[in-house]
């Protein structure tokens, strides 16, 4: 079976009826004829209105000159005959709007277990999609910016994962450049003489620092720094394992960030800035070739009409400097050839924060003019906000410096620990280092996915770490709590459910509304709506629970039922959070 989402296969059934319907409303033949008049269905906002509103009647009673709603009344008794299997009851209401009442026995047929789940949202046109994200620099530590690209980018990747797509992850690090040669020329100095330079390379962060000052300070080092890039650039073997160590030494600490994380990435997924490097000669010279950049100054430059400077003149993008260096951008540039001509890309996700966003924007035009990008590859930028400290300014430590990421982690456990602590959990061992990490992680995770990503947001311990409100702490404990209840059941053999009261009825839509909502998140890559929607699942599943007797159930088929609909929640709360990439545990 192709793809269902209910909402989806509505608006089709409702658009088709339509457009048979009102073509044979029209003998003047004021319609267009290859036009499809779309039926905007949308949910109601109470009850009695029925489950989903059809918008439209009225505009085309216009087009017509009929009475709108007369049109309206004609077309819902055509329509309540046409699709009695899905529609208990068609309704007409105010000037011309049509009411639809979802029938009950069809509802509860079409609840999703799990592998449905899956199955209904299998696409039948698998793309490859390169999903771009993370990529720290070498030589430097990971810090708090590098955490919302991270975790946002991961759960884009395992989202369209879900629904079948090929997903290659590209952690496009930043492992090439002139400080290089400024870091190896240090690097020597260190092994040399130990004892003198109280540095380790492990301290990244330290040693980039000392290998800076060191540079700022003394010319000749500089020049013998400078002489270690034309080395590195010339493919000397030692100076390329030199700078092979500064790459594994940086990718073993953020590999252990990762795990802490819990994100997908590995080794494997390294496609760095130094990959291309070889190709950009032959990318810039195509851009002469093709006129796309002209020599400017003796510089390559890509003057661009879509974007000005701040002279109001087209933009220049340089490609290669006058002394032969190349940039970012040229980098990027060859980057896109290759993934669409060597990863066969349908579409490019690029992960990074807003302020690159023009950037991207600038280097698929180049890419488009030279044919690197064929129009059916689409380019799309998930860009995202700053983290913001409570003051609303750029989060900070309390010193003033940028936040390391593993700090920032370890202090997230802490303050889990003493949240744990007050609560009395008997949870304990290595359980408890389980469930606090899974608490931890997934407040940060959670508080961070939680917010539309094109929006900053403030950085909040005390509020993400809480049991209460649209949190991980809170979500993970309702995941605990049904399990806790499920554990008092066995599980029916069936997976029959029966609608027999609205909180049964409620539950069994929103269950259903999930895979809406994970379609919108697969095209709009906005994972907080994934958050919103499981926040609500636990609403609506907690007064389903308060309302509904499952211990002194007489009929056995009903308890079935809604022991089934317990596990179903527990199931897309599992699956739910785990497309954030956090994780829940049976108990708390
Ligand atoms: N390393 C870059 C930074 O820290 C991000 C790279 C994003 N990806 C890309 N293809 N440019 O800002």
């Amino acid at each position: 079976m192709a793809k269902f989402i209910l909402r989806e296969y509505l608006e089709n059934i409702i658009t088709d009826s339509l457009n048979v319907f009102i073509r044979t409303q029209d003998p003047q033949g004021k319609l267009t004829p290859d036009t499809v008049y779309p039926a905007i269905i949308k949910p109601t906002k109470s009850a009695q209105f029925g489950d989903y509103q059809v918008n439209g009647i009225l505009p085309l009673a216009k087009t017509l000159g009929t009475n709108p709603r007369e049109l309206a009344q004609t077309f819902a008794d055509y329509f309540a005959k046409e699709h009695s299997k899905e529609f208990a009851k068609v309704e007409v209401a105010g000037p011309g709007f049509v009411n639809l009442f979802l029938n009950d026995l069809w509802l509860a047929e079409l609840t999703p277990n799990l592998a449905q789940l899956q199955k209904n949202l299998q696409t039948d046109k698998a793309q490859n999609i390169i999903v771009d994200y993370s990529a720290p620099n070498i030589a430097k530590e990971m810090h708090v910016g590098h955490l919302r690209t991270t975790i946002i980018g991961d759960s884009l990747v395992r989202v369209l994962e879900f629904f079948g797509h090929k997903v290659t992850k590209v952690n496009h690090i930043g492992d090439w450049g002139t400080q290089f040669g400024m870091l190896m020329a240090y690097m020597e100095e260190v092994e040399k003489d130990p004892e003198a330079h109280q540095v380790s390379i492990e301290d990244l962060d330290g040693f980039y620092r000392a290998a800076k000052a060191r540079f700022d300070a003394d010319e000749q080092f500089q020049t013998y720094a400078r002489s270690l890039v034309v080395k590195l650039q010339g493919g000397d073997p030692h100076y390329l394992a030199k700078w092979k160590q500064l790459v594994d030494i940086t990718m073993t600490q953020n590999n252990r960030t990762y795990r802490r994380l819990d994100v997908l990435l590995t080794d494997d997924d390294i496609m760095g800035e130094s990959m291309y490097n070889p190709m950009l000669p032959q990318v810039v010279k195509e851009t002469l070739e093709k006129g796309v950049a002209t020599l400017d100054q003796g510089a390559v430059v890509a003057h661009l009409s879509e974007f000005k400077n701040k002279d109001g003149e087209d933009l220049g993008v340089i490609l290669r400097k006058s002394d032969g260096g190349y940039l970012y951008a040229t980098t990027d540039l060859a980057a896109m050839k290759y993934r669409v001509q060597e990863l066969k890309a349908d579409q490019i996700i690029y992960c990074t924060d807003m302020r690159q966003a023009n950037h991207f924007a600038q280097i698929e035009i180049i890419a488009r003019k030279m044919g690197y990008l064929p129009d059916t590859t689409k380019v799309t930028h998930a860009g995202f906000g700053m983290m913001l400290g409570n003051d609303g300014k750029p989060f900070k430590s309390r010193s003033g410096d940028v936040v390391r990421l593993n700090d920032l982690l370890d202090e997230a456990v802490e303050r889990t620990e003493k949240l744990l602590a007050e609560r009395n959990s008997e949870i304990v061992g290595e359980e408890k280092t389980k469930l606090v990490e899974a608490l931890a992680y997934g407040s940060i995770k959670y508080s961070d996915l939680s917010k539309n990503r094109a929006t900053d947001y403030v950085f909040d311990w005390d509020r993400m770490i809480s049991f209460e409100g649209n949190t991980a702490p809170y979500m993970q404990y309702s995941y605990a709590r049904i399990q806790s209840i499920l554990r008092r059941f066995s599980l029916p053999e069936t997976n029959a459910v029966m609608i027999t009261n609205e909180y049964e009825r409620n539950l069994v839509l929103k269950l259903q509304e999930f895979a809406d909502v994970l379609d919108k998140v697969s095209v709009q890559l906005t994972p907080h709506l994934i958050c919103t929607y499981l926040f609500e699942l636990s609403g609506i599943f907690n007064s389903f629970y308060e309302n509904v007797n499952i211990q002194k159930t007489e009929e056995q088929d009903l308890q079935a039922s809604r022991i089934n609909l317990i596990n179903y929640t527990a199931n897309i709360l599992r699956v739910g959070l785990d497309l954030l990439g956090i994780k829940v545990v049976d108990r708390m």
